[in-house]
């Protein structure tokens, strides 16, 4: 779930006006600059950071042991500041499997309507796959905000705070979503994927793809730091903030909620409090 709210807040407290604030002038705004507003944005973005982009799919490459419990990562993102490498991440075989049962009960669960049917689930997985390579954007990764976002179900309600949230991947005013759908084709569920990592054809509807180029790094921190942005807004992040307690962040932990879901967290308690 996104808000808008705390970009405004951001944007407000450290664009305008704020050059006589002492302690927010020594921060460095990074990422993009605010000014350039496009009116809508082009829908095909790929990662361009060559570190981060995948270019093969391979669902059996990671680890093979799924870690069920949940550590608070707090700082940058970094490795060095406790937070997993890459190659602590489950494969994304794993990771499906340590999933599946919340997956196929996730729209009960949770008061969306019928549970995912086989098909709806079989055409889940294959669109993760699909957009992956589309817009090579780790497979893993999407399927860990899906997680985070909707735990898989394609029925999942639109969430409408300043702009609507919809689908698998309450994206920002994306056009998939199957709430209050009976059935949910391949189409629906390839374009929810889409709009959340590809991105929405609204200027500030960024995809996965684009906020991973936008993250400033070329380390395993790209990713935490795209997690961030993807909550709280593309204009949200500072090149020193804590990914955690980012003050009035929307979700303070989702990005240490999704390194724990690419080690294998699943229902353990969290210890985010
Ligand atoms: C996929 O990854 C596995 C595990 O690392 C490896 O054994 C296998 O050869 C890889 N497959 C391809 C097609 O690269
Ligand atoms: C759907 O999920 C609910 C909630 O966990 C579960 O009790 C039920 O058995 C599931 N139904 C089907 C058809 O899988
Ligand atoms: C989830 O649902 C699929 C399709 O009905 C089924 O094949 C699979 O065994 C289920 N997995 C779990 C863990 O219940």
């Amino acid at each position: 779930m996104r808000f808008t709210q705390f970009i405004n807040t951001l944007a407000v407290g450290s664009l305008a006006g704020l050059v006589a604030a002492a302690p927010l002038g020594t921060r460095t705004l990074e990422v993009t600059e605010r000014g350039e507003s496009l009116a809508s944005r082009s829908t095909s973005a790929v990662v361009t950071v060559s570190a981060l982009a995948v270019s093969t799919i391979n669902n059996s490459q990671g680890q093979s042991t799924a870690k069920n419990s949940y550590t608070l990562y707090t700082g940058d993102g970094s490795v060095s500041a406790g937070w997993p490498a890459k190659s602590d991440w489950l494969s994304f075989d794993e990771m499906w499997k340590a999933n599946e049962d919340i997956i196929n009960e996730s729209c009960e669960n949770n008061g969306w309507g019928e549970n995912n049917s086989a098909a709806e689930t079989a055409n889940l997985k294959a669109a993760i796959q699909s957009v992956a390579k589309e817009s090579k954007v780790d497979h893993r990764f999407i399927l860990a905000i899906v997680l985070q976002e909707s735990k898989g179900c394609v029925r999942v309600k639109t969430t409408a705070n300043a702009v609507s949230n919809p689908g698998l991947m309450q994206s920002y005013e994306g056009t998939g979503s199957c709430y209050e759908k009976a059935t949910c084709s391949d189409a629906e569920i390839v374009q929810m994927i889409r709009d959340g990592s590809i991105g929405t054809a609204y200027a500030d509807g960024y995809g996965l793809a684009q906020l991973i180029n936008m993250a400033d790094r070329t380390t395993v921190a790209g990713f935490y730091r795209a997690a961030r942005l993807y909550n709280s807004g593309a204009y949200s992040l500072e090149s020193t903030d804590n990914l955690v307690s980012t003050s009035g962040a929307a979700t303070s932990c989702y990005a240490s909620d999704v390194a724990n879901r690419l080690t294998g967290w699943t229902t353990a308690t969290t210890k985010c409090t």
